[in-house]
C-alpha cells in the first residue's frame, strides 16, 4: 500500500450522551440549543473480523471478546486525538472462516470507512481480505492468521502481531524429530490457506531433521468423519500424527484415532491449540498431544494473570487462545493514532512501523514486512484438561 492509496480516515462527528437535565431542557427551548449543549467528539470505528457462525464461532467469539475489552479500555482513557476527545467504536463483522465471506466483509469495512481493522482470524479469509483493504487503503493487524504469505504481499498496511508459521512449523517438525524421536510421521491437512502451508512446512523440517514422513491425507475444514483417512493411516504405523488445520476437525479426529486404537502422538499449530479442544476431542487429549502456538504463559506476562482473571469474570469462560494478541492489536493500532495525532491510516501506518509496545504477548515491534519482531512460541501439552507448556521458543 503506498501511503498515498491511503484513504482519508473514518471519523463522524457525535454527540455525548445528553444528560436528564440537558434533555430536559432541550425539549422545553428547542432542538437548536439541544445541539449546543452537547459535548461533540470523535468516533473513531475499527472493524473487527473473525468467525461468528459454524464451527469455529468459538474462536471468533474470543477474538471479538479480546476486541471489547481493549475499546472499553482504551474509552476508558478519555484519549484526544487532533484536539477531540475520541470514542472508539467497534465494527463487529463475521466471515464464518469462508475466504469469499471474508472477500464480502471486508469491501463491507471499506464501504463503512473504518479507521482500521483488527483481523481476520483465518489466514485462509485473510489472504483475499487483504488484497481489498490493501486497494481501499485501510489499515489491518491480524492477530491470529499465521501463513507466512501474508506479510509476504509488500502491502505497507499489513501488520501481525503473532508467531508464523515458517517458524512454529519449524518448531514442531524439530521437536517431532528431536524430542520424541519419530521415525514414522503422518501429515493430514484441511486444504486451507493455513492447514496445507503449515503442513508443508511441518513436512519439510521433519524431512530435513532425519524423519520420514510415510502419508500425507487432506481432508476439509468442514469434516467430521475422518474414519477413511484414519484407516489408511492406521496401516502406516506412525509415531506422530500432524494435523494442519482447526480444533473442530482435530477434536472428532482424536476420538476417532482412539475408537481404532492408533497410538500415535497427535500434534498441530495454533489452529488446534484451544481449550475447546479438550471439549472436542474427549479423553484422547492429553499428553498425546503436543501443539505450538505464539506468546508465552499469559500468567508470566505484566498484566497477564489480571488479564485472565478480567476475562473470565467477564465471559463466564476461558481464553481460547488469541484473546490477549486481539487486545495488543486494538492497542497498538490505537496508540499509532495518538502517536500521529491522526486517524488517517496514511499518516498513523508511520507509528506502526516504529512501534515499540509492552503488551500483554510481549514486546510488539515489527519487522520490514509487518510481522512481529522476535514473536515468542510456546509448545503445548494437555495435563488435566488444561493446556501446559512444554517448551517456550524465543
Ligand atoms: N493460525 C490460524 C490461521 O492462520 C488460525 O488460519
Amino acid at each position: 500500500m503506498s501511503a498515498s492509496r491511503l484513504n482519508p480516515s473514518a471519523i463522524r462527528m457525535a454527540s455525548t450522551r445528553m444528560a436528564p437535565l440537558a434533555a430536559a431542557l432541550a425539549c422545553a427551548v428547542g432542538a437548536m440549543s439541544a445541539v449546543s449543549a452537547q459535548a461533540s467528539e470523535l468516533v473513531v470505528k475499527i472493524g473487527h473480523v473473525a468467525p461468528m457462525t459454524g464451527p469455529q464461532a468459538h474462536y471468533g467469539k474470543d477474538n471479538e471478546n479480546g476486541a471489547r475489552m481493549a475499546v472499553e479500555d482504551l474509552n476508558k482513557k478519555g484519549i484526544t486525538i487532533g484536539g477531540q476527545k475520541v470514542r472508539f467504536e467497534l465494527v463487529p463483522e463475521d466471515d464464518a472462516a469462508d475466504p469469499k465471506q471474508g472477500a464480502v466483509v471486508a469491501q463491507k469495512l471499506c464501504d463503512a470507512k473504518v479507521a482500521g481493522v483488527i483481523g481476520h482470524l483465518n489466514s485462509g479469509t485473510t489472504i483475499p481480505a487483504s488484497r481489498i483493504y490493501n486497494d481501499c487503503g485501510i489499515v489491518q493487524i491480524t492477530p491470529a492468521a499465521t501463513n507466512p504469505k501474508i506479510t509476504q504481499q509488500g502491502y505497507k498496511g499489513m501488520f501481525r502481531v503473532i508467531a508464523h508459521d515458517g517458524m512454529l512449523g519449524v518448531a514442531l517438525g524439530d521437536y517431532a524429530v528431536k524430542e520424541l524421536k519419530a521415525k514414522k510421521v503422518v501429515v493430514i491437512d484441511d486444504r486451507t490457506g493455513y492447514g496445507q502451508p503449515l503442513a508443508d512446512i511441518f513436512t519439510e523440517t521433519v524431512k530435513k531433521a532425519g524423519g520420514n514422513v510415510v502419508d500425507r491425507q487432506y481432508t476439509n475444514d468442514k469434516a467430521t468423519d475422518f474414519n477413511a483417512i484414519l484407516t489408511a493411516v492406521k496401516g502406516k504405523n506412525p509415531d506422530v500424527v500432524f494435523y494442519g488445520g482447526m480444533d473442530a476437525q482435530a477434536g472428532p479426529m482424536l476420538r476417532q484415532m482412539k475408537q481404532l486404537g492408533i497410538k500415535a502422538s497427535f500434534m498441530g499449530g495454533d489452529g488446534i491449540c484451544t481449550a475447546e479442544l479438550v471439549k472436542l476431542g474427549g479423553d484422547n487429549v492429553g499428553k498425546n498431544v503436543i501443539c505450538g502456538e505464539g506468546g508465552m504463559d499469559l500468567n508470566k506476562m505484566a498484566g497477564g494473570a489480571a488479564f485472565e482473571k478480567r476475562y473470565k469474570e467477564t465471559f463466564k469462560s476461558d481464553i481460547q487462545l488469541y484473546a490477549p494478541f486481539v487486545y495488543d492489536a486494538t492497542m497498538v493500532l490505537a496508540t499509532a493514532m495518538q502517536k500521529s495525532n491522526s486517524v488517517d491510516p496514511a499518516k498513523y501506518v508511520a507509528e506502526l512501523q516504529k512501534m515499540d509496545y509492552k503488551g500483554l504477548v510481549g514486546a510488539i515491534r515489527f519487522d520490514d514486512k509487518g510481522d512481529i519482531k522476535n514473536g515468542a512460541i510456546t509448545l503445548r501439552t494437555y495435563v488435566d484438561g488444561k493446556k501446559s507448556a512444554l517448551a517456550v521458543i524465543n
